[in-house]
């Protein structure tokens, strides 16, 4: 790969040229938003349900992201090219920008800072294949999961729970309602339908979520937005969880559980050969 280049501010610079102000806003109080894009085959992934959501996140805590959509995506796609990024992720970050440090809202004309990197990223085709493990984790977090703040410290509890005890994700839960992973969406398959959380405040809406629901839709699986509990995902005939990195991901244990059989379930892997397909037509990607 040639050197590295990452977008700061308006500028392409080389990443070792990349420093941050240490009263950025982003970096004192968390108080920012960002996406995680896929590329595959060099080509973006679901950008505009990306960049819709960002400036979603933007308007519910009143960030103003300094420049407009069709900016953000273009800066997006030279980044790939800049970098030469054939399967990956770009990770793109907005905070309230530079001031003195103060709790409320700096005011005046202070801009946001962009700023947005790449990094080289497998399809994990082994767990894929394979399934995972996973811990539960009471879901300590505040009540706006469904804004995509940079803010993550409950999420990061979360995962290093799991990872310290050799899982891949943490699945979080209010009292008995499962909500989501510290990184994804938690979904259950029983009596043939798929159940996942309402997209609430209480989760963040996945745009991998979403592509299985239009994938559901279209084989005619149902794909039922309810809550569900503890028991019942223990009680499950198929679990998996979905994200950006993780795509459709079998969940095939979790603590000392095992989900069904124990192996991915037959409705997990035809949702992975639809998503598949949907990676195909729109990145033209290697099959698995
Ligand atoms: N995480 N829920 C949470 C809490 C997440 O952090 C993520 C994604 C998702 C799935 O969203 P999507 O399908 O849009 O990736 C659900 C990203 C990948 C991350 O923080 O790295």
């Amino acid at each position: 790969m040639a050197v590295e280049t990452v977008f700061l501010n308006g500028e392409f610079v080389k990443r070792s040229d990349a420093k941050v102000d240490i009263e950025d806003r982003g970096y004192q109080f968390g108080d920012g938003i960002y996406e995680v894009i896929r590329v595959y085959s060099g080509e973006v992934f679901t950008m505009d349900e990306h960049m819709e959501r960002l400036y979603q996140s933007a308007d519910k805590m009143k960030l103003k992201i300094p420049f407009d959509l069709q900016e953000l995506s273009s800066i997006v796609c030279k980044l790939i090219e800049k970098n030469d990024v054939e399967e990956g992720i770009v990770y793109m970050q907005v905070s309230r920008g530079i001031s003195p440090r103060q709790h409320h809202f700096p005011g005046g004309d202070i801009s946001g800072s962009v700023i947005a990197y790449t990094k080289d990223f497998k399809r994990p085709s082994k767990q894929m294949n394979e399934g995972v493990t996973a811990t539960l984790v009471e879901d300590i977090r505040w009540l706006r999961c469904d804004i995509k703040s940079l803010n993550l410290l409950g999420n990061i509890l979360a995962k290093e729970e799991a990872a310290s005890k050799g899982h891949f994700e943490a699945i979080q839960h209010r009292g008995e309602t499962v909500t989501e992973g510290s990184s994804s969406n938690v979904f259950i398959v029983k009596d043939g339908s798929i159940y996942t959380h309402p997209a609430t405040n209480l989760i963040l809406n996945g745009i991998t979520r979403r592509v299985i629901k239009d994938i559901a839709a279209k084989s005619g699986v149902p794909f039922v937005e309810k809550t569900f509990t503890v028991d019942e995902l223990l009680a499950a005939e198929e679990m998996f969880i979905a994200s950006t990195t993780s795509e459709v991901m079998p969940v095939i244990k979790v603590d000392e559980v095992n989900i069904g059989q124990g192996v991915p379930g037959p409705v997990t892997v035809k949702l992975q050969e639809m998503f598949t397909g949907r990676i195909l037509t729109e990145c033209k990607v290697q099959q698995v």
